[in-house]
Formats: structure tokens, C-alpha cells, sequence
């Protein structure tokens, strides 16, 4: 069977890792959270005292220690989950706090770190079969990838999605307060210099406001399946 690249650029919190997930383990293929990684960063940062109160990065500090930083998956096979590794700890707990998204997209804005984990994510995902999700897979990481999806969605809906999430995890915040994270993340994310968040001229736009996750991904499988048949045909 044709092996190919899936790129999933999109918004903040519009179920991009939810719906990488379900696809890579339909297609048997590996799942790569790109923003994870930038999360890590920001674990690493927040844990060295390289953030300042008011939430200033010690830019250059970081850069001179990125050296240090090694970012890295691992499957459980006890919980069947993947899990991202700092230094070789499970962070996963430590990068979905409010307190990393409130630096990680200024983090991901330095030239330094986006180079490290644009290294990394081309290496991880080199022999296809790869299902990445991100801000800049399609336009960037891999913009030869054989299908590209920009994701898309209502704002009230993604900061309900959000605050449920947090709220799961024992963290208590108002609508408001996540929809103006997301809000502000999205601005950073477009208007940063280095590979802002854009739609890539081939990727198709799916907005999933009034979609579950189940209509989304026999939607996408469609796709794939289209996708495939086309790469064959190119090929002979
Ligand atoms: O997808 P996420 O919310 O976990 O991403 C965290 C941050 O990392 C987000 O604010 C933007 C940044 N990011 C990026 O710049 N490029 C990527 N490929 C993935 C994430």
C-alpha cells in the first residue's frame, strides 16, 4: 500500500492532535505533535528560570542552552499512548498547562528553536506513513506532503473544547480567560516571522464547528483513500 505524508496546520485548539491521533492509528501509521516539542521547550524554559514574571523569555539565555534541550517521543505500550519526552522525562503533564500556553507561541517565534525542531520533525517523519500535526507541516516541514489539511473552527466552540480539556485535568479557568489565549496565540502563530501559521495553496480547509470526531475522520479517511489512488496512478 502507497505510504504517504499528512500534514495538519490549523488554529489553536481546533482538534488538530485529536484528529492526527485517531487517523494515524486507523492507517497504522506514526503521530508526530509538533507542538508538543515547542511545548517541551517551553517546560525546559519555565524549569530553568529563563521566564521572567511578566512572562519575558530569556531569549538569548535559551538559545546558548538549546544544546541541552533534547526533545523525543516514546511509545507506552502499557497505556498505548505516545509520550513526549524533555531530557528523557515524560513531560506530558508539565506542556498542557496555561502556563505554557501562555509562552509557547512566543517561544516557537525564535528563529533558534523553530530550526531544532524543524531538524527533528524532518528526521522523525523522513519515511512517510507519517501523520504530523502543527503550524507549519504543510508549508514548511514537509510541503511536499501528499495530503494537507487546514483546520479551522468557531471560536466559542474551540475555547469550550479548550476549557473542558483544562477542566478535566483539575484547572480551572473562565471561557473568557481561554478564548483570549486562544485569540492571541492565533495572532502570534499568523504574524510571526519565522514560518507563520498560513493555509498552504494545496491544503484543503476543514472546519469542524458543527462536526464530531467521527464525521471528521470518515471524512479525511475519504480523502486519504482518493489521495492514494491518485499517487498511484502518477506513479505508473
Ligand atoms: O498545537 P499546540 O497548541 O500544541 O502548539 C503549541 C504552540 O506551538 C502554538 O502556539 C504554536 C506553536 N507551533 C508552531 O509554531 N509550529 C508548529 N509546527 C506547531 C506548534
Amino acid at each position: 500500500m502507497q505510504k504517504i505524508t499528512i500534514a495538519i496546520d490549523g488554529y489553536s485548539s481546533c482538534g488538530k492532535s485529536t484528529l492526527a491521533k485517531s487517523l494515524a492509528q486507523k492507517l497504522g501509521y506514526n503521530y508526530i505533535d509538533t507542538g508538543a516539542m515547542y511545548r517541551a521547550v517551553a517546560v525546559y524554559a519555565l524549569q530553568n528560570n529563563l521566564i521572567l514574571k511578566n512572562n519575558k523569555i530569556l531569549v538569548n539565555e535559551l538559545i546558548l542552552q538549546l544544546d541541552k534541550v533534547e526533545v523525543s517521543f516514546s511509545f507506552n505500550t502499557i497505556t498505548k499512548t505516545t509520550e513526549t519526552l524533555l531530557n528523557g522525562v515524560n513531560v506530558d503533564k508539565e506542556i498542557r498547562t496555561m502556563q505554557v500556553n501562555d509562552i509557547v507561541s512566543k517561544i516557537s517565534s525564535i528563529k533558534e528553536v523553530r530550526e531544532k525542531m524543524v531538524a527533528l520533525q524532518r528526521e522523525m517523519g523522513k519515511n512517510k506513513a507519517v501523520v504530523l500535526d502543527g503550524r507549519d507541516v504543510g508549508t514548511n516541514v514537509f510541503p511536499d506532503a501528499e495530503l494537507k489539511l487546514f483546520m479551522t473552527a468557531d471560536y466559542d466552540v474551540r475555547a469550550q473544547r479548550r476549557l473542558d480539556e483544562l477542566q478535566s485535568k483539575g484547572q480551572y479557568f473562565t471561557h473568557d480567560e481561554v478564548k483570549q489565549n486562544l485569540m492571541t496565540r492565533d495572532y502570534d502563530d499568523t504574524h510571526r516571522k519565522e514560518n507563520p501559521l498560513i493555509k498552504a495553496k494545496d491544503a484543503i480547509t476543514l472546519d469542524n464547528t458543527d462536526l464530531n470526531k467521527e464525521q471528521q475522520i470518515e471524512y479525511v479517511l475519504k480523502l486519504v483513500s482518493e489521495m492514494k489512488l491518485l499517487t498511484t496512478i502518477e506513479e505508473n
